[in-house]
């Protein structure tokens, strides 16, 4: 009981600051946490923090029982506040068909408003998606490369930085499909761009990946065999939005990749509407990785099934989905679940811009990628909760997203 007056107290004082910064600043986490809450990693992280004289730091928290029924409390108490139901009565049931309708209205609108500049690039997938992402960033050491293999490959890279183009068209990268990164719910590609920036040309160790014999859970998709292959990098950018993949393919970095090499490409995909197959023919079972980031979250819950199974879709047999979406009782969720007719249905909300959001829990993950769902292999699920303190006014957010990591099996397993 000790843990409810602060707590509320701390989201009120919370609510007043500036809106628009806390989205721009805070909408993501913005690397890798730890897993656990105190740890020296963690402790490094806030001191940097304290030296770049910031007055906001974070550490990772684990809800208590007392904080967790807190939370539930004040969203149960503002159920009827927050139902768009309760507020307009037989006009809710159209207002939430009609969000559903132009749901890709509003979020060109929304890149309309604010073109590139509302999101920051990602560069730490690496540091998050190491199984993944080390290779794409130059950090796989294959054993022929050996201790000083991973240094002296970056030495090769920055002498070959110039003359990345040239190297493309004199090797025979050709022989081997891409190593294919799909992004869906791209943006303006704030994920896609960075990766069109790195070395275009990486060192794969055949995925060796049997998931009919892993143990449910933890096994990584390194190989102990030698047999490496020179791969070219391909992204792919999709989106519902038509501004924002306009935006994207005026971008300099994207022009020059996929003029010159060909190794980028995009187009607008509703991932409820359409199989992938159905945009582009190259599109299915392409993907080495699957990029879903706080995309899914925007979809109608009762259609978020069928668009799992499209996304799915995008991947080859041992390929891997990445999820990071909004998480159960994030901030943003209490606000939105305690202000006047924003709830749309449960954990789902409209914001003030019309584009709407789910704050998932993983089941929900489960319950849509895995077996009973699009038929993937769970290898990673966890939530990322993390307070962010303010030294001046003394405020706090809880923060929380979801994150997973699923394979598609080599084999379908028979029931
Ligand atoms: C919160 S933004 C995230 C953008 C980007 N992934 C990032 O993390 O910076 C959500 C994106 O998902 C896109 N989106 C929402 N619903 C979609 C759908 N049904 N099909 C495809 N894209 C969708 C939106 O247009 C928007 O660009």
């Amino acid at each position: 009981m000790s843990n409810t007056i602060p707590q509320q107290a701390a989201y009120c004082l919370l609510y007043k600051s500036d809106q628009k910064t806390q989205n721009k600043a805070q909408e993501q986490p913005q690397s890798q946490p730890s897993n656990s809450s105190n740890t020296e990693d963690n402790q490094a992280r806030n001191n940097n923090n304290n030296n770049s004289n910031s007055n906001t730091f974070w550490q990772e928290f684990e809800w208590t029982p007392g904080q967790k029924s807190t939370v539930q409390n004040i969203l149960a108490k503002n159920l009827v506040k927050s139902s768009i139901h309760s507020n307009l009565s037989s006009r809710g049931n159209f207002l939430v068909e009609k969000l559903d309708k132009e749901a890709h209205l509003n979020w060109d609108r929304f890149y309309t408003s604010h073109q590139t500049n509302f999101f920051k690039d990602r560069h730490y997938l690496n540091k998050a998606f190491p199984d993944e992402f080390g290779v794409v960033y130059g950090q796989h050491q294959s054993p022929v490369e050996g201790e000083n293999g991973a240094e002296q490959k970056q030495n090769e890279r920055a002498a070959s930085d110039d003359c990345a183009d040239d190297e493309i068209a004199s090797m025979d990268v050709t022989a081997l499909p891409p190593f294919t990164i799909v992004e869906i719910g791209c943006g303006v590609g704030n994920t896609v761009l960075p990766l069109l920036e790195l070395d275009p040309i990486i060192t794969v160790v055949p995925n060796d990946f049997d998931p009919c014999q892993e143990p449910q859970g933890e096994q990584t998709n390194r190989s102990s065999s030698s047999s490496s292959s020179k791969r070219k990098i391909a992204v792919w950018g999709l989106d519902f939005s038509k501004v924002a993949v306009d935006l994207l393919q005026q971008d300099k970095r994207y022009i020059q990749a996929a003029q010159k090499d060909h190794r980028a490409m995009s187009a607008v995909w509703d991932i409820v509407d359409s199989h992938p197959g159905e945009i582009h023919p190259e599109l299915e079972s392409c993907s080495d990785i699957s990029l879903l980031l706080f995309c899914l979250s925007a979809v109608s819950p009762e259609k978020m099934g069928q668009a799992a199974a499209h996304v799915a879709a995008t991947l080859r047999p041992g390929g891997t989905l990445i999820l990071r979406d909004y998480g159960r009782f994030d901030e943003a969720q209490l606000k939105l679940g305690s202000s006047l007719g924003k709830r749309l249905s449960e954990n789902f909300y409209v914001k003030h811009d019309s584009t709407r959001v789910y704050y998932f829990d993983l089941d929900d993950l489960e319950r849509l990628f895995g077996q009973s769902g699009a038929g993937l292999i769970c290898i990673e699920k966890k939530y990322i909760q993390r307070v962010y303190k303010n030294r001046s006014d003394n405020t706090e957010r809880r923060r929380v997203w979801v994150q997973a990591r699923f394979r598609k099996p080599l084999l379908r397993l028979s029931s």
